[in-house]
């Protein structure tokens, strides 16, 4: 069965299809046509995921998924939330990172969670998959892996930050991973 992954990060793309196998084809976004920019103006993170799908199902009728993903920090009011992207004004992670420790300092709560939301649009009918993991902000980066506030984030249960564990370790506890495989598990009932 052929889906179509709403995104134009390979890297993503590569980590889904691995995880699906053969039961689904997976289509990106030139496979289907899709030169657009996807909208993503909805001012949340299930907003935005369902936004993606929903105009790739919209405008080329094909059964899709769309993901979109955050940080939220309990003392910052959930931000940067939609806008971690973009936090500091740019997309450089190093400003992003920056901008978050001086919105945090003197703060003592720094608890945190990052969130990914997957929509799916399967023959017209949607669902959502959210997956999250909790931890806290540290007050300095560590660890050269990963991308984003992974230097900054550690997640619950753990001494190392993100940024210092492997992609395969990083990949079994995070919230994409937690989202997607609710997607799987949820695919697979669908084609037996
Ligand atoms: P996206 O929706 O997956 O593109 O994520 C939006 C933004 O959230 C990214 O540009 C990062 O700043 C942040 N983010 C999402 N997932 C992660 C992660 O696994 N580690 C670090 N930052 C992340």
């Amino acid at each position: 069965m052929e889906l179509c992954f709403a995104t134009n990060n390979a890297h993503k793309l590569d980590e889904v299809s691995a995880i699906l196998g053969d039961a689904f084809t997976l289509k990106t976004l030139s496979d289907i046509g899709c030169t657009d920019e996807l909208p993503e103006t909805s001012g949340t993170i299930p907003g935005n995921s369902r936004q993606k799908a929903e105009y790739v199902w919209t405008h080329f009728g094909v059964s899709c998924f769309a993901d979109d993903s955050g940080l939220e920090v309990d003392a910052l009011n959930g931000e940067p939330g939609v806008d971690s992207a973009h936090y500091s004004g740019t997309r450089d992670h190093a400003r992003n990172i920056e901008t978050l420790l001086t919105n945090l300092s003197g703060q003592t709560n720094r608890r945190a969670r990052f969130v990914t939301v997957f929509t799916l649009i399967l023959h017209g009918v949607e669902h959502q998959f959210e997956g999250t993991v909790d931890g806290q902000i540290l007050t300095e980066v560590r660890g050269a892996g990963g991308f984003g506030y992974d230097p900054i984030f550690q997640p619950d249960g753990h001494d190392r930050t993100f940024a210092e564990m492997s992609s395969a370790e990083k990949n079994g506890i995070s919230h994409r991973s937690r989202a997607l495989s609710k997607m799987v598990a949820y695919l697979s009932e669908q084609v037996g």
